[in-house]
């Protein structure tokens, strides 16, 4: 039976992080079941229908919270069409407004729903070349498939979202990742970019994205249930850290072309800011002080939540801005608290829809990164850095301190980071080789200036996580000032130094630290061969704007740690006495 198939394939994909869980099966019309919570919770309450064809859905929320009329699948008003849909629909607001002019009824908040609503517009009896006609009118990302109760196939389509086809004798499936198909079949049809597919169980064509039909040989995977779920990397880390081209792409969607409309915060009176978190992302809090100084001229201070909220506070109400990726921090959230109670307007920056801070504070940014199972923050890291530039960029425009051309092209270079971050990414064969030379080391120093000096601060804090050697980041022009003491040849030094204002000093300082005989290993530009010429090894970044510098560092740091943690042996997704969410004070 379908029902127990999908719930099968819904299971083997658990280990991703869900809020919701929902099925349709095609059995005497449609029927659907769907609700928000655990798949062990939900599970008992399915009737077994019994039809041969559905589809299914986990959601991990990003438009609309996690509740049961958020839960895929969709149905449209005719109670005939059914759809499951992972992306985002990006001018979801314009379309569904249309679309309730035409008399179309809306149960949810997600923007998802508008595509169950554009097909049965467009329905003419060929749910495919109404699947495609819907999709025309969208702007975002998408892996979706949907089917006409009475159709006897399946209609998908993709674009940048993963989509592959389980071939099996007498069934095929349809996933968005060959984990859920394991165990059914070991051959799968990756459907490509743009591309489409009618599937039913016997027969898979394939389209392009002009319509023309594809032929694709299924490719025999080799793959063991445990390898999947990685995706075929060997941590969850570093299938993280590889993730982080597309997290920061999700993370900008529709964000940058909105920096004029409000849509990181509203039109505000802004005259100073705070920014509040605890761990990784106080890191990010740090790197976004420099951007708002440097984009929006405002004051700005940092603090750890778990000092705020015991501070006596100032009488000021600075616009708070509260970063946490689960958005579950007991200490953050205490820290909102006591922004609300001073007066202050906050904003949580957070990757989790519906998390408990969302519903503490005045304004929300949803970092969009995906799930994240490594208990080392990766991608959620670098899409709050994401968040403090679209930030900075917002109060900048606003406060007219950056003028159109400034704003043009840092929003150039943010749409590039993708490419940036791909492009450290394949630097990772010669990372592994590098880290030879602290793998052994029982103290490192991490050293770097202005905004890299937090960069720094989290490259440390991510090698003491995961390889429990003891690191600590340095702002480089503090080096005089005690860590001189303790530097000799068993002592590396991991240092950051780009093409900024501070990269004479920093050069003065890796000098110094060279002349006390310890190992150093620096972090550039490509190509910098003054900095090259004074370190024991050097790895390249792709050149960005200095401002933009943290986000290609920190994945040559992510990459440094992960690499030393795997020579050592150690536990990199759960390292010991260290826990995701820190929900106790
Ligand atoms: C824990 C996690 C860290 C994280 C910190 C703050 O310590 O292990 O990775 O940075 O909590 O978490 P938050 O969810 O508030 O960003």
């Amino acid at each position: 039976m379908a029902v127990d198939i999908l719930l099968d394939g819904l299971k083997r994909l658990e280990y991703r992080g869900y809020d919701s869980v929902g099925v349709a099966i095609a059995s005497e019309g449609l029927k659907v079941f769907k609700d928000k919570g655990e798949m062990s919770k939900i599970e008992p309450l399915i009737p077994r229908w019994n039809g041969q064809m559905g589809i299914g859905h986990t959601r991990w929320a990003t438009c609309g919270r996690p509740s049961k009329e958020n839960a895929h699948p969709f149905v449209d008003c005719t109670g005939r069409i059914a759809l499951v849909h992972n992306g985002i629909i990006e001018n979801h607001l314009e379309l569904r407004k249309q679309l309730e002019e035409e008399g179309h009824t809306f149960t949810s908040e997600t923007d998802t729903e508008v595509l169950v609503h554009l097909m049965e517009h467009y329905y003419d009896g060929d749910a495919h070349a109404t699947l495609r006609a819907a999709l025309s009118r969208v702007k975002g990302s998408y892996a979706v498939a949907a089917m006409v109760e009475g159709d006897g196939h399946i209609v998908v389509a993709r674009k940048e979202n993963p989509l592959v086809i389980g071939v099996g004798v007498g069934e095929n499936m349809v996933a968005s990742d060959v984990t859920a198909v394991l165990g059914l079949t070991n051959k799968v049809v990756y459907i490509q970019e743009g591309e489409s597919a009618i599937v039913s169980a016997d027969g898979i064509s394939i389209f392009d994205a002009q319509g023309s039909t594809v032929d694709r040989q299924p490719t025999p995977i080799t793959w063991t249930v445990e390898d999947a779920e990685k995706g075929g990397f060997e941590h969850f880390m570093l299938k993280e850290i590889y993730e982080q081209p597309a997290a920061i792409h999700n993370s900008l969607l529709g964000s940058l072309d909105e920096i004029y409309a409000g849509a990181v915060i509203p039109d505000i009176d802004v005259s100073s800011v705070k920014l509040v978190a605890c761990g990784t992302s106080y890191h990010a809090a740090m790197v976004g002080k420099y951007v708002i100084e440097d984009l929006a001229r405002l004051p700005t201070t940092v603090e750890l939540a778990s000092e705020y909220r015991y501070s006596p506070g100032t009488g000021e109400c600075p616009f708070t801005v509260l970063l946490t990726q689960s958005g579950e921090t007991a200490d953050t959230l205490a820290a909102a608290r006591e922004a609300r109670r001073r007066g202050c307007r906050t904003l949580a920056v957070t990757n989790v829809v519906g998390s408990t801070i969302s519903r503490e504070v005045d304004h929300v940014f949803y970092t969009n990164a995906g799930p994240e199972i490594g208990v080392a923050a990766t991608k959620t890291f670098t899409t709050q850095l994401i968040a403090m530039y679209l930030l900075g960029l917002r109060l900048g425009a606003m406060r007219q301190t950056i003028d159109r051309t400034k704003v043009r092209h840092l929003s150039t270079e943010l749409r590039s980071m993708p490419r940036y971050v791909s492009g450290v990414l394949d630097r990772a064969s010669q990372i592994e080789e590098v880290v030879e030379m602290l793998v052994d080391a029982r103290d490192i120093f991490y050293l770097g200036r202005n905004i890299n000096y937090p960069t720094m601060l989290e490259g440390a804090l991510k090698l003491k996580e995961i390889s429990y050697i003891h690191a600590e980041g340095y702002a480089a022009g503090e080096l005089k000032h005690g860590p001189l003491a303790l530097l000799d040849a068993s002592t590396p030094v991991v240092a950051a130094c780009v093409n900024d204002h501070t990269r004479e000093k920093m050069l003065g300082n890796i000098s110094e630290v060279a002349a006390r005989d310890s190992p150093v290993l620096g972090i550039g530009v490509e190509g910098d061969r003054e900095l090259a010429a004074i370190t024991d090894a050097m790895i390249g970044v792709p050149r960005v704007p200095p401002i933009l510098s943290p986000v290609p560092l920190t994945v040559v740091l992510q990459l440094i740690a992960y690499y030393v943690a795997k020579k050592k042996g150690c536990s990199i997704d759960k390292p010991r006495n260290l826990a995701k969410s820190v929900t106790v004070e």
